[in-house]
């Protein structure tokens, strides 16, 4: 038996193992969870079909569709031929993948590469840019890089863990996911990268550490490390350190990507949303061959205007849907209602 991710385990995924197991007798069918790991579960339906689910992972997505998704140049590829708006960028190889493909799209071809794109030597003149793993998840190791020495820093920590890696363009905006089920949207919010707010007293060290307590108590499964390089540089080139003590009410960004796993904000949007990004998204699910899928896209203006200026930052086909669950009763009403209506379309 594969042993799971103990941190991830024994939190968001032991909540949503424990709701599929609470909401299933509402329609009339039982969950029966595997009891050593309490993660992976059979949903048995009153007509005798068996479905199945691992974390967050649920039967609804065909195999294929799912593991082009979790591809970001593979489903680049294909979003950008149907005419989506994907972000300019290229996918570069490790030392080793090179020599076993014979290959020499390597880190300096990468290099060379993020000039074109507009990085600058040392300087911060230059145009950043966004460099992060193939495969990754939950925000790692997404880094924003200014220089040459910040760039192969990040493409080395990449090469720890995937063997591919994505240089793009940053693009700028505001970050929002957009959850489709079946051609319905059923939830939207915005994503705000991780940041602390000041008390006119505290150190962003300080305030940082009350945020990672906070979400502790709140049991929200986040990774948030004072040590975190990407910290220490987005604070650098905004001039500050962890030793700074921002104003009161003075909000300090402290990362660049906006994964709620790496201490983002959620704000819910679902009742504002413009129809036609509605359309986009549950267009681009369909295309994508998926019936459950996370959207995301980063925004040039506000998710209630008519799309104008956006791009696809990626797209996930086994998003979680209890970003606000911690947040209060109403909350938990409404991801309760999220997972009967997944229950029920998986019986189909
Ligand atoms: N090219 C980009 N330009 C600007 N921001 C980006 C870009 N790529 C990623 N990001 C930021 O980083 C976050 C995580 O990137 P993503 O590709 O979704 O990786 P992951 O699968 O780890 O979530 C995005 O939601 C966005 O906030
Ligand atoms: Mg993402």
């Amino acid at each position: 038996m594969y042993a799971p991710r103990m941190k991830k385990a024994k939190s968001e995924y032991l909540v949503l193992a424990g709701l599929l197991k609470k909401l299933a007798p509402k329609i009339g069918a039982r969950v029966l969870l595997e009891p050593e790991w309490h993660i992976a579960g059979q949903i048995r339906y009153k007509d005798g079909s068996n479905r199945y689910f691992r974390y967050n992972t649920l039967d609804l997505n065909p195999v294929g569709a799912s593991d082009i998704a979790k591809d970001k140049d593979y489903a680049n590829f294909f979003m950008q031929k149907m005419g989506y708006p994907t972000i300019r960028g290229k996918s570069f190889f490790s030392d080793e993948w090179c020599e076993a493909i014979q290959s020499n799209r390597n880190t300096k071809a990468a290099y060379r590469y993020a000039q074109t794109l507009g990085l600058a030597l040392s300087s911060s003149k230059g145009s950043p840019v966004i460099v992060k793993p193939n495969s990754g998840t939950q925000g790692t190791d997404v880094t924003l890089v200014h220089t040459k020495q910040e760039f192969f820093r990040a493409m080395k920590k990449i090469f720890k863990h995937d063997r591919v890696a994505l240089v793009q363009r940053q693009v700028r905006g505001r970050d929002y996911r957009i959850v489709v089920l079946d051609k319905e949207v059923i939830s939207a919010y915005e994503r705000i990268p991780l940041n602390v707010v000041g008390d006119g007293r505290s150190t962003i060290k300080q305030l940082l550490a009350r945020k990672a307590r906070a979400f502790i108590a709140s049991s929200r499964d986040t990774r948030i490390n004072q040590s975190d390089a990407r910290v220490k540089a987005k604070l650098r080139h905004q001039g500050q350190s962890l030793g700074c003590v921002p104003h009161r009410s003075e909000r300090v960004y402290l990362l660049d990507n906006a994964n709620l796993s790496s201490g983002g904000d959620a704000v819910d949007v679902t009742k504002e949303i413009h129809p036609g990004f509605k359309k986009l998204a549950i267009n681009l699910t369909k295309d994508m061959g998926l019936r459950l899928c996370g959207v995301d896209l980063m925004i040039d203006g506000n998710i209630s205007e008519k799309p104008n200026k956006y791009w696809i930052l990626e797209i996930n086909a086994a998003p979680g849907l209890d970003h606000y669950v911690k947040t209060g009763k109403a909350q938990q009403k409404i991801v309760e209602d999220l997972y009967l209506k997944v229950l029920k379309h998986l019986a189909r």
